[in-house]
This record gives C-alpha cells, structure tokens and sequence, in this order.
C-alpha cells in the first residue's frame, strides 16, 4: 500500500520516500509523494508527560495515529496501547536508536523538556535523518542554539521550528502583527498574563533556569539584568494591571521574527509577588547548588502533574504587543486565546499539521515566520484586537 500527499515546493526539499516532481504554477511547483508502508509521519517524543498526554489526544481528535516515543516502556506501553498505537521507547543519548525511530517519519512533535537538556540530541537525529523539528520549548537558550544551527538544516532540507506551543507561538504571531504595523519600529514590548497552574514540566524548567537572572534583547543582543527587572503598568483587557520583566523565550525568537533590536517580555502580576520575585535576587548564588535544585524540583514532582481540564475549560490566556519608535509612534494590538496548555496542544497539532501538508520551509524558523503573523488567528478561540496605531 502507499499514501499518496500533495506537497508545496517552499515546503520542505527532502525526500525520504519517492518523490517525483508532477507540475509547476505561478503558485509554486507541486511533488507527488509517495510514502512506503509502515512509514510514520509524525512521532511524538515525551508522549506521556503533561503536555504530551494532551498533544497526542488532540493529535487524535484529528484523525492521526502518531506514533509515541520517550525513555521509559512501561509508561508508553500504558499510554500506547489503549490507543492502540505504536509506539517506541528510545533513550535521548542513544543516538542510533533515536535515527531509527526518526529514518521514516516526517516530523517530530519533542515534548520531553526541559529542552536545554533535551533538544540537542533530538534536533542531531533530525539533521542526520531529514526530519522535521518541532518542539514545545519556551527556553530562550535553546531558540539561540537551534538559530544558530540554520545552516546546518538548510543543507539537510530540515526545518527546525521549536516553540510550537503557548510560548511562543501566539506571543511571536503577535510580536510580527504590530511589527508590520509599524515597519519603522526599534522597540518591542510584549506581555501576557499568566492563566493559573503550571504544569510540573513548565515549573522543572523553571527551576533548572531560575539562577539565569533576567533576560532582556538590547541593541540585538541578548544582555542580562536582575530578575524583575523593570515594571510598568498595562492594560491586557482587564484593566490596568502591574507586569514585570521576565526572562521569556520571545526576547529570542521575535528578534528572528521582527529585526525589532530591543525587546521586553512582561508578566502580569500583583505588586506582593514582584517584591518576592525582587527577593529571589539575593538568593539566586543559592538556585546554582544542584543539591537546591534537585531539592525544589523532587518537591514540584510530588505535585499534581498540571492544571485539570476544569481549570484548563476556565482558564484563558490573554496578551499585548506594543511597537514604537524614538519619535513616539506606536502600533499596540492585544490578543484572547484559550487556556496556555489546552492553546499549546492546538496550535502544536495545527503546526504539525501545516507540515505533513508539506510547509515546512527549510532551516530555523520561528511560528510567525513559517507561517505568517496570522497563523494563531486560525486557532479555534483566539481573537485579535488593534488598540492604537499613533
Ligand atoms: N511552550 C509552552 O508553552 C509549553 C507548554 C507546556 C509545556 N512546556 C514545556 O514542555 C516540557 C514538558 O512539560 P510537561 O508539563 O509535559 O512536563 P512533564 O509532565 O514533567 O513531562 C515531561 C516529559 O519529558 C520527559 N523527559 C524529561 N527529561 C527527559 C530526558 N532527559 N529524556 C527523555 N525524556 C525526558 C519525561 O519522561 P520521564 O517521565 O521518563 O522523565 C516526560 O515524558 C517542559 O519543559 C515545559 O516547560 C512548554
């Protein structure tokens, strides 16, 4: 049996299946793919985590059958199973059992986090099989090591795009919004409010990060400054609220996603829990002792795994982007979207799916980049707003 896809010619350029060039439009020159039996499209490393667990019911809510891959057997073949999928247990530092398992998928979805520790052997096995690369990290290191990779995966006919969930993606589609608003722009603000409990993943990475400090892009470059840094006063559609610096992925990705050379990220939180954060500043010597980190990170895995699906159905994700330039002028535009998790799971799947439909433009890319600053806009519930363009 063979599957026959229509792929666009700006997509991807590998083939591991046969691939035969069928005609060429203004539009751009369509392949015929034919994919061998038992190939598997999409794999979803880190399927039984948090964060997986909900990628892979969307992924089946749509109609696919990935197939499930992470360390440890005896929770895939729990999870797998039921579902009546395939599914691989692969160790991360096996590099030639994790090409096995990549030799004939299209993409793969990594959900195994924290990616400063995960993404490279992943992102090594794409290179080397042409698979594309997705992930759901929102770690401002490893969006600079994979960009810097870019090279490397336009000689392998590979697209890297990590960040495929709530960070980065509705943050960067927005970021490009107001950009393209304001092409003059040489400053950039974002800000989100956080939507409830963290998952025990997201707090892990949090954790392993914590003595980093602040992270701000000034001048282009990625610079350094104290942990809650600035403060300012912004109104996310819920009136004014306090936010603060933090050291969030878009400080990477939308410098690739805008050139805008100077960028904020801002949380929304109550004055009492900044004055904490300001704390944490004299302690951060205290983050740097593993046996500290190992410490805080036992106690958040004796912690629920993440929020519930009541609290993920209650929850809503709510953002703002400002561009402006010396002279004043700026273009602000907020957006709505579902809870972060339940919006990581969707826009993760609906990326995955612009990828076996054959977009996947080779080399790093960011989610506005691939895909245009309107791509979270096709996302059920999220909805954008212009404010001011002055
Ligand atoms: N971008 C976003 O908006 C977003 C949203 C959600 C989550 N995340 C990130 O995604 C990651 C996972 O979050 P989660 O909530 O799903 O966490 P989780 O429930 O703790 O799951 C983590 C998963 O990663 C696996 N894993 C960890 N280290 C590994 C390694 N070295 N090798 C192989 N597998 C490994 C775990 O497997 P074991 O059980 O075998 O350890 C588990 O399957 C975190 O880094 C989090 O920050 C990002």
């Amino acid at each position: 049996m063979s599957i026959i896809d229509r792929d666009h010619v700006q997509s991807s350029q590998r083939s591991h299946a046969t691939r035969t060039r069928a005609s060429s439009a203004s539009s751009g020159a369509v392949f015929v793919t034919i994919r061998r039996e038992g190939e598997t499209p999409l794999v979803i490393y880190g399927s039984y985590g948090y964060t997986g667990q909900l990628i892979v019911e969307q992924a089946l809510s749509v109609g696919w059958r990935p197939v499930l891959a992470g360390r440890d057997a005896v929770q895939l073949r729990a999870q797998a199973e039921p579902l009546g999928l395939r599914w691989e247990a692969v160790a991360l530092d096996d590099a030639d059992a994790l090409e096995e398992l990549l030799r004939h998928a299209r993409v793969v979805l990594h959900c195994a986090g924290p990616f400063s520790r995960t993404s490279r052997p992943m992102a090594d096995a794409c290179l080397a099989t042409g698979t594309h690369y997705l992930d759901i990290t929102g770690e401002a290191a490893v969006f600079e090591t994979l960009a810097a990779r870019d090279a490397d995966a336009k000689r392998a006919g590979v697209m890297l795009l990590p960040g495929v969930g709530f960070d980065v993606v509705p943050s960067d589609c927005l970021a490009a919004h107001v950009a393209r608003r304001l092409p003059s722009a040489t400053h950039l603000a974002l800000a989100f409010a956080g939507s409830g409990r963290l998952s025990r993943g997201t707090a892990t990475t949090m954790i392993e990060n914590a003595d980093r400090g602040g992270l701000v892009r000034r001048d282009g470059v990625l610079t350094g400054v104290p942990t809650a840094w600035k403060t300012r006063t912004i109104d996310l559609g819920r009136g004014p609220m306090t936010a603060v610096t933090i050291p969030w992925g878009d400080v990477a990705t939308a410098f690739h996603s805008t050139g805008i050379p100077n960028i904020e990220v801002y949380l929304a939180l109550p004055p009492a829990r900044i004055r904490a954060l300001r704390l944490t500043r004299h302690i951060s010597w205290l983050l740097r002792i593993p046996a500290v980190k190992r410490a805080l990170v036992a106690r958040v895995r004796r912690g629920q795994p993440g929020p519930s699906p009541a609290q993920r159905h209650r929850g809503e994700s709510v953002l703002w982007a400002e561009a402006s330039e010396p002279g004043g002028r700026r273009a602000v535009a907020r957006l709505r979207a579902p809870e972060g998790y339940t919006l990581t799971a969707l826009t993760a799947v609906a990326i995955a799916r612009r990828v076996l439909e054959g977009q996947a433009p080779v080399g790093f890319q960011t989610p506005s980049l691939a895909y245009g600053p309107d791509f979270i806009l096709s996302i059920r519930g999220v909805a954008r707003e212009d404010l001011a363009n002055t």
